[in-house]
């Protein structure tokens, strides 16, 4: 057994365990220190605080809510990708009381210089300082990365890196052709080939539609079996309107894993009693992987009271992806197998 199912089992029995923990569900706007907001409440074991920018320069919009099956591996305070993006996760009863900007393991993070290029000119000489590197192979766009290393659909930590120094993935998400994302952990490792053969490729790209994976230079994990998935994006201001837009639920794709993620604003209408769901985006596709390490299986979700919601999830087994509870669901039923496996374990031991 490898290191993830350690973690995700530890997770399972962890969130399995009480359940009556609450965290403040607020958000607010600030524009100087300190920031902070404690009002409302959801019910989870695990909390967030988040805080990032908001278009007037200055001031900063603080957010704090409900986690279910965190992707961060470890708690506390960290960058959240963006050098300007704090994300706080703990575990216990209001336990996102405030941003504490002092983990040991920012103090520690190592910084990197990487190639930063816009889409627009992904050929570009400017450079970044970050913790990490990443790279869109299919736009060329590039920059650094903040705090734990973060990939769609994995876990995020510094355990990525721990065996490979490159960690990609290729992302078939409804419409439109797959795209490919790389993280990486060493000096300018985000250099999709040298800067004079960028154009080259992009040129065999055009000419050649689907040539990405041949030219990666991380080779793809081929141990993990294809899975047939939904291949569908679904948005909508008016949940009624679900049922008419499903034409896309025909659509497939094969991946290694089969990837579900849905956003969903709501509020309490008028007399304070059930939720009102405003708007519904959803994305179900397929992901192959160049390391199947560190993946997060089953779901993970975020919320704050009456506001907002989104799950992401990625499972393995044919049209896994229907939605989130078949999503969840299959990842048990590897579990079911195991955990009788680890107690019979115990018995003969
Ligand atoms: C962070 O700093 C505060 C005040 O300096 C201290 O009380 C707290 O224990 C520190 N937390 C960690 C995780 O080091
Ligand atoms: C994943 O790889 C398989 C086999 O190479 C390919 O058929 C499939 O289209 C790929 N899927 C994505 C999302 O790139």
């Amino acid at each position: 057994m490898n290191l993830s199912n350690f973690i995700i089992l530890g997770i399972l029995f962890s969130s399995s365990s009480g359940g009556k923990n609450e965290c403040y569900s607020c958000s607010g706007v600030c524009h100087n220190e300190p920031c902070n907001c404690q009002m409302g409440s959801c019910e989870s074991n695990q909390c967030f605080i988040e805080k990032k920018p908001t278009e007037i320069p200055g001031s900063m919009k603080i957010t704090k809510g409900c986690l279910r099956r965190s992707s961060r591996i470890h708690h506390g305070c960290e960058y959240d990708h963006f050098s300007d993006h704090i994300l706080c996760v703990c575990q216990g009863h209001y336990c996102n009381d405030k941003v504490v900007m002092n983990t040991t393991r920012q103090k520690y993070a190592r910084t990197i210089t990487c190639r930063e290029c816009s889409e627009k000119n992904p050929n570009c000489d400017s450079t970044c300082e970050g913790h990490w590197c990443h790279e869109d192979m299919s736009t060329g766009a590039s920059g650094c990365g903040y705090g734990p290393p973060a990939l769609p659909f994995y876990y995020r930590g510094p355990e990525l890196f721990y065996y490979r120094s490159k960690v990609c993935i290729t992302l078939s998400r409804g419409a439109g052709k797959p795209r490919r994302h790389c993280i990486c952990s060493l000096n300018m490792c985000n250099q999709l080939n040298s800067p004079q053969n960028y154009h080259n490729y992009k040129d065999r790209e055009k000419e050649s539609g689907l040539k990405l994976r041949s030219l990666a230079m991380t080779s793809p994990d081929t141990n993990v079996p294809l899975q047939s998935c939904y291949n569908c994006e679904t948005n909508t201001q008016d949940a009624a309107a679900m049922s008419h837009t499903t034409n896309c639920r025909s659509n497939r794709c094969m991946g290694h894993f089969c990837t579900y993620a849905a956003q969903r604003h709501t509020s309490k209408n008028s007399m304070g009693r059930s939720n009102m769901v405003h708007a519904v985006s959803e994305l179900q596709g397929c992901m192959n992987v160049s390391d199947r390490n560190n993946i997060m299986l089953g779901c993970s979700k975020k919320w704050i009271s009456d506001e907002y919601e989104e799950i992401h999830c990625a499972c393995r087994g044919n049209l896994c992806n229907s939605d989130s509870l078949t999503a969840a669901s299959s990842m048990l039923n590897g579990f079911h197998v195991l955990i009788p496996l680890l107690l019979s374990f115990f018995v003969l031991f």
